[in-house]
């Protein structure tokens, strides 16, 4: 992988001055911080070539981290989160997203590791969906349904590097625009990609998108995450989830929601209270676990869609590593990683089974296109489709009582 120095852009200064920790009339004593040390550090942030495509197309790679050592490397293929490192309760680090060693990989697989995905996240039934009367038909890549935009979703684009900048925070900003038409999907579709780390240990990502025409929009974030780190061997079975929802959408034999919403109490859907995730998921009399062969579902998020509020909380009580999940989106897919089957070979030179990792993917509800009682995936020309996403990283103590953000 090449490497070369550091690009800046102009925006560099404007962002340190948006500094979250910042307030209006600090200016001065910042200078007084930096002489007696104190001041915050910045993000890095470095470019890098993480490969080529078949035509030998380079595939730009940009890696930001802060002075925790948090390192998470963004590839422009994809848009995607290739290699997250988070220290455990000691300071050691550890990649704690799954992903692949080389650009074939990422083509060849199906499995969309850290990838964004879209146009439209999640499955619509049939891959047909009406919209002012029209109807329009979208790639069966699923089964008899459409999944994460098809085979050549935004996943598989090599997106454009806007910009990107060093700081506190630092950004990389990525753009891709979709034609109208492309995949089945109305409207050509400008969309950019934003991932900001902060000296807090918070990643986070913000998608934003226009139109012109009518179209619907669903777009998150698919990593797949092992705290334990990627390559340590574990599983994720004994990480402890919490989800802050009440309910969630059953699903058909296919993976669709049907019928309304259902109560997560006394259910094994029930992540109310933090829940060891092997603890349940073998349950035979739950059906709703053997069609999913384990967490395959949509939650209802508890508060306001459109607010960034907490939706999941993610902890490994061997390392201590803490992963909390925020959200304006109205749901979350907690998806127990069932279909990986050991043919995807992993950064470690080992190869991902069944529950090698496990995806908290916020969004609008699958099939919503299709669904007038669900929230709405729509997106009219002159509106802004904005979903904003955080990751953030801290530590327990090993009684897992005790939580100590940085
Ligand atoms: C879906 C799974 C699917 C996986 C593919 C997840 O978002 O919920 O059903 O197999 O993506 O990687």
């Amino acid at each position: 992988m090449g490497r070369s120095p550091c690009a800046v852009d102009e925006h560099g200064a404007l962002d340190r001055a948006r500094s979250p920790r910042r307030t209006a009339g600090l200016g001065v004593s910042l200078v007084g911080l930096a002489l007696s040390g104190l001041a915050q550090a910045a993000v890095e942030a470095e470019h890098m070539e993480f490969g080529v495509l078949a035509d030998g197309t380079p595939v730009p790679a940009v890696e930001l981290s802060n002075a925790n050592g948090v390192t998470v490397r963004i590839i422009a293929l994809g848009a995607a989160i290739q290699s997250l490192r988070v220290p455990d309760r000691n300071g050691t680090l550890a990649d704690v997203v799954l992903g692949h060693r080389s650009v074939g990989e990422y083509l060849d697989k199906p499995q969309y590791f850290g990838a964004t995905v879209g146009r439209y996240a999640n499955r619509i039934a049939g891959g047909k969906f009406r919209l002012d009367g029209r109807e329009y038909t979208l790639e069966r890549n699923d089964g008899p349904n459409h999944l994460h935009g098809g085979t050549l979703g935004f996943d598989k684009v090599l997106w454009r590097i806007e910009s990107v900048t060093r700081g506190t925070p630092g950004r990389v900003v990525l753009k891709h625009v979709s034609p109208d038409g492309h995949g089945g999907y109305p409207g050509t579709l400008e969309v950019t990609v934003s991932y900001t780390l902060d000296d807090l240990d918070r990643l986070t990502v913000e998608y934003r998108a226009r139109t012109d025409k009518p179209t619907i929009v669903n777009i998150t974030n698919h990593s797949y995450f092992n705290l334990a780190g990627e390559g340590s061997g574990r599983d994720i079975m004994g990480h402890r989830l919490t989800i802050f929802a009440d309910a969630y959408t059953p699903v058909d034999e296919t993976l669709i929601p049907q019928g309304p919403p259902r109560s997560v109490a006394g259910t094994p859907f029930d992540f109310r209270q933090p829940q060891a995730i092997g603890a349940r998921i073998r349950d035979a009399s739950e059906q709703q676990l053997l069609i999913g062969r384990g967490y395959d579902h949509n939650f209802v998020l508890n508060g306001t869609p459109g607010e960034l509020r907490l939706a999941a909380r993610l902890e490994d009580p061997d390392s201590g590593r803490v992963l909390e999940l925020a959200t304006t989106a109205p749901g979350l897919q907690f998806y127990s990683g069932n279909f990986l089957d050991g043919t995807s070979i992993g950064k470690a030179a080992r190869s991902y089974r069944q529950g090698d990792g496990l995806c908290l993917e916020p969004q609008v509800f699958p099939d919503s296109p299709n669904r007038p009682d669900f929230p709405s995936a729509r997106l009219d020309p002159g509106a802004e489709y904005v979903h904003v996403m955080q990751l953030r990283f801290s530590t327990a103590a090993a009684s897992g009582e005790q939580v100590t953000a940085r």
